[in-house]
């Protein structure tokens, strides 16, 4: 594109991906998550042009694109859709967006779980805030970037991967309350363990269709246990007992989703007071369970994902392992000795390879901070 010819940024944003803890499918039922950002990020570089309208993007390993501030419409290119729906927001907000230039480039890998796609709305989103002065604070760029993913991506995703993106603290994990958007950064010390992703480098295209179904199935639940208890608003409001005693009206499946959703939410508090007590065995536990409710009850994961996470119990190194994100693929994270990491990594790579044929892709995260403005 002609502007990187000449192109001088005047602001550099990075914008992180994130890991789930745990807390899966939990966000958009009102319940818990436990996330925190991954040094893993995509970086920013805008400035502002000359024109009052027209912005031009240029994405590494994409094709750039030049666009209308007065003309947003949803594109048939997909990761446009991140870019148009979060100016669509934006300018709902404000009337200060005016002409800008921008690159984008990537250390995320794409499609695996670690939430790319909130690090592209909210790094955007905060990149123009810092541009344009536009006095936006950090939970407002969060609500708007999920509400972009909403319109113009058409994924009806809950609020949690956009708020590790912004809000997350180095060496911390949020615990955050989805329905009152009330957090707390809780230390995560599991030294002499490390956070090990392993990408299945599958990305099911069932993904996000299935994630709206779960969605409906989780309210279909929702509907039938508010004819007994009109005081329910979400499955947050629900206990096992309640339930157990309406569990004659659903379908089995309903049940099951309601089942592992009313499960992880207890998981996550549980997992809170594991960290807080330094118990780590407990830790590892919780992580094991909520992969067998995302894989039997929520029905989400899939093949790779399930031979990883059986893989990992072959080790008494590792304390725990589940998939973390949406589903059908991405990555597992595991809890893993520091002096078994590499011997791990070597042996699920040869394992999994001659199960699928495919290269395993593993990395260690660190729990980072949120999106910022890099200063040089
Ligand atoms: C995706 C969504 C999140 C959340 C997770 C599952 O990442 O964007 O809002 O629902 O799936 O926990």
């Amino acid at each position: 594109m002609q502007f990187l010819e000449n192109f001088t940024p005047q602001y550099t944003i990075k914008s992180p991906g994130r890991i789930n803890f745990i807390g899966e499918h939990t966000d958009y039922n009102m319940g818990y998550v436990l996330p925190t950002a991954i040094e893993n990020s995509i970086t920013f570089k805008v400035a502002k042009n000359q024109s009052d309208t027209i912005c031009n993007v240029y994405s590494v390993g994409y094709e750039g694109f030049s666009l209308n501030l007065n003309e947003l419409a949803i594109s048939d290119v997909e990761w446009q859709n991140y870019v148009l729906g979060t100016l669509n927001e934006l300018s709902k907000l404000t009337d200060k967006l005016r002409g800008f230039d921008c690159t984008i480039e990537s250390n995320l890998p794409l499609g695996s779980g670690l939430s790319s796609s909130a690090a592209m709305e909210c790094g955007l989103a905060f990149a123009l805030n810092t541009l344009f002065d536009l006095g936006l604070e950090r939970k407002e760029m969060v609500t708007l970037s999920q509400r972009a993913e909403h319109s113009f991506v058409g994924t009806q995703c809950g609020i949690m991967d956009q708020f590790a993106s912004v809000m997350s603290k180095e060496g911390h994990v949020i615990l955050l309350d989805c329905q009152s958007l009330a957090y707390e950064h809780i230390p995560i010390a599991i030294s002499p363990y490390k956070l090990v992703m392993l990408n299945t480098k599958v990305s099911h295209n069932l993904a996000s269709s299935e994630y709206n179904t779960r969605k409906k199935e989780c309210e279909e639940g929702v509907a039938i246990l508010q004819k007994v208890n009109p005081t329910i608003g979400s499955l947050r409001d629900v206990t096992m007992p309640m339930l157990e005693a309406a569990k004659t009206a659903m379908t089995a499946t309903v049940y099951n989703r309601c089942a592992f959703i009313v499960a992880e939410n207890e998981r996550v508090l549980a997992m809170v007071k594991a960290l807080k007590e330094n118990k780590l065995d407990a830790v590892g536990r919780i992580l094991y369970e909520a992969h067998e409710g995302i894989s039997k009850l929520y029905e989400v994961s899939c093949p790779e994902s399930d031979f990883l996470v059986a893989f990992s119990k072959k080790y008494d190194t590792v304390l725990g392992a589940r998939q973390t994100g949406g589903g059908f693929g991405g990555c597992t994270l595991n809890i893993v000795h520091e002096n078994d990491v590499d011997r791990f990594i070597k042996e699920a790579t040869e394992a999994y390879k001659s199960a699928f044929n495919i290269a395993l892709e593993a990395f260690e995260v660190q729990p980072s901070g949120g999106t910022s403005v890099v200063t040089v």
